[in-house]
């Protein structure tokens, strides 16, 4: 495998839409500014609009850029050497073999050697069409390498993802496939597996032996805001939960693999999945925001945003417990929250560990110790925290909790984006970021029951941590939520946000 991507020709399905200008034509420019890619590649924008034709979508693209904030300039030169648009129309046999026709012409004229990489940045219902559609022209195959990307989401159910596996698999080869989670292309995230396995400490501390309680808090400060026509037909579990927080569970809980290849790694994740028991209704908690206050900021409730019917029960958080049945996790919850309108950003796993057998210092002026608390915060701030108890010097004898931590911006300053990261991944020909196709069946295979259970959705104010019933799933077993920020807030320390 080529650390530095042969020439090749990146097509968009779906290349004037949001995701094309908001996160894909953005990575490749900062891949391709930065020395990423080769100068022999191309990148075919296909839309259905007929109107649009190379200069129209140059000037469209060279918009998109700049609203992130890129040097005009730079950008005119920079879409007008690299960018191309294909009209698809309705997307018929006609329009596909169309398209294999104009692939084919830049890769004449542009003396490409035929590897071409398809990035369906489309609606999920347009998923099985447009693979037929390009199965159907003999665009699966080609001279050189031929990879397909699949966003998320991936299904709504089991049988939806079974369904479209299926599809894929009719006409490409898993190694064919990457199923885009873009939680994988996150720095912290990768840095999972790093921490886990190039660090002998804490690997011979993971496991039911030591660790009390695993908490995933994936919180978000924004609402709907204008996805609603999606969303209230997703919700937070299909939105969240069966790929980004179950990619989350994977790389904590999963077993050391036998080296760093993708099909290592992917397989134990899979493993993983397949280890923990159905979940239990009662460990479950759904929550639907009402109005509230974000930010010292008064807003609507999930009811009132625009484009929700005044009768949805879409949930907009989620809070679970898993149990994993397996000899390292046995007895070990792995509590979830994630959940829309909640008080800040903030994706923050809590490894708590067993309290000391003997309570040494209880004698000693009643003070009692605390656990030891792993905190690994993905976003924002990047970093680790491990909180253990000290003597506050003097008398009389106390003990505080303080955290031992490191910062990524303070180590490395600014982080890479996850589609950079992922995006030449692809090019390169690395699925280890990418979803297997199993994975995501046995993804689908744990949360499908919960949607398809009448549960309670319970109402919380926007800005508050979730229902109520979210902290009783876990005082249950005598556990609550805990974050950094509390801690610290808890011992005076500043907010290292
Ligand atoms: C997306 C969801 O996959 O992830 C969004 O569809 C969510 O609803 C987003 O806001 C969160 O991603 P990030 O990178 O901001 O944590």
């Amino acid at each position: 495998m080529s650390t530095v991507p042969e020439p090749h020709v990146f097509v968009i399905l779906g290349g004037t839409g949001d995701l094309a200008g908001r996160k894909l034509l953005p990575a490749i420019f900062h891949l391709s500014r930065d020395g990423h890619l080769s100068e022999r590649s191309a990148i075919l924008g296909v839309s259905r609009d007929e109107e649009m034709n190379d200069a129209a979508y140059r000037s469209w693209a060279r918009d998109a850029l700049e609203r992130s904030g890129l040097d005009p300039e730079e950008l005119a030169a920079w879409c007008d050497a690299n960018l191309y648009y294909h009209a698809i129309g309705k997307g018929g046999p006609d329009e596909y073999r169309a398209l294999c026709g104009r692939i084919e012409w830049l890769e004449k004229s542009l003396d490409l050697p035929g590897n071409r990489a398809f990035y369906l940045a489309l609606p999920p219902g347009a998923f099985p069409s447009s693979i037929e559609g390009m199965a159907a022209a003999g665009l699966h195959r080609s001279t050189g390498w031929t990879r397909l990307v699949v966003e998320k989401p991936f299904g709504r159910d089991l049988e939806t993802a079974r369904d479209l596996n299926q599809i894929l698999h009719r006409h490409f080869e898993e190694s064919q496939i990457y199923r885009i989670d873009h939680y994988l292309g996150k720095e912290t995230v990768q840095n999972l597996l790093v921490f886990r396995f190039s660090n002998v400490m804490f690997e011979s501390l993971w496991s039911r032996d030591r660790v009390e309680s695993v908490q995933i808090t994936v919180a978000e400060e924004l609402g709907v805001e204008s996805r609603a026509g999606y969303y209230d037909t997703a919700g937070a579990l299909r939105d969240m939960v069966q790929n980004h927080v179950a990619q989350l569970v994977s790389l904590i809980g999963m077993e050391v693999p036998s080296s760093f290849d993708a099909d290592s790694v992917r397989y134990e994740k899979i493993k993983l999945l397949k280890a923990i028991s159905p979940i239990r209704p009662h460990d479950v908690v759904l929550g639907q925001y009402d109005r509230g206050r974000v930010d010292d900021v008064e807003v609507p409730g999930y009811l009132a945003e625009e484009g929700v019917p005044s009768d949805s029960r879409t949930e907009t958080f989620v809070g679970l417990k898993l149990e994993i049945d397996t000899w390292r996790w046995q007895g070990v919850p792995f509590y979830i929250r994630t959940g829309k309108r909640l008080p800040h950003r903030l994706t923050q796993i809590a490894v708590t560990f067993r309290e000391p057998p003997v309570c040494l210092f209880e004698s000693v002026g009643g003070c009692q110790t605390h656990p030891n608390v792993l905190f690994m915060t993905l976003q924002p701030n990047e970093g680790f925290a491990l909180c253990f108890d000290v003597k506050v010097p003097g008398e009389p004898f106390a003990l505080r909790t303080l955290p031992l931590d490191f910062y990524y911006r303070d180590a490395f300053g600014d982080m890479p984006d996850a589609y950079e990261t992922l995006l030449l991944d692809i090019l390169i020909g690395d699925q280890t970021l990418f979803v297997h196709g199993d994975w995501t069946e046995e993804s689908w295979r744990l949360f499908t029951p919960i949607l398809e259970q009448e549960s309670a959705v319970h109402s919380y104010p926007a800005g508050t941590w979730g229902p109520r019933a979210a902290e009783d799933l876990l005082a249950r077993r005598g556990h609550s939520w805990m974050g950094l920020a509390d801690i610290r807030e808890h011992h005076g320390l500043p907010s290292d946000e």
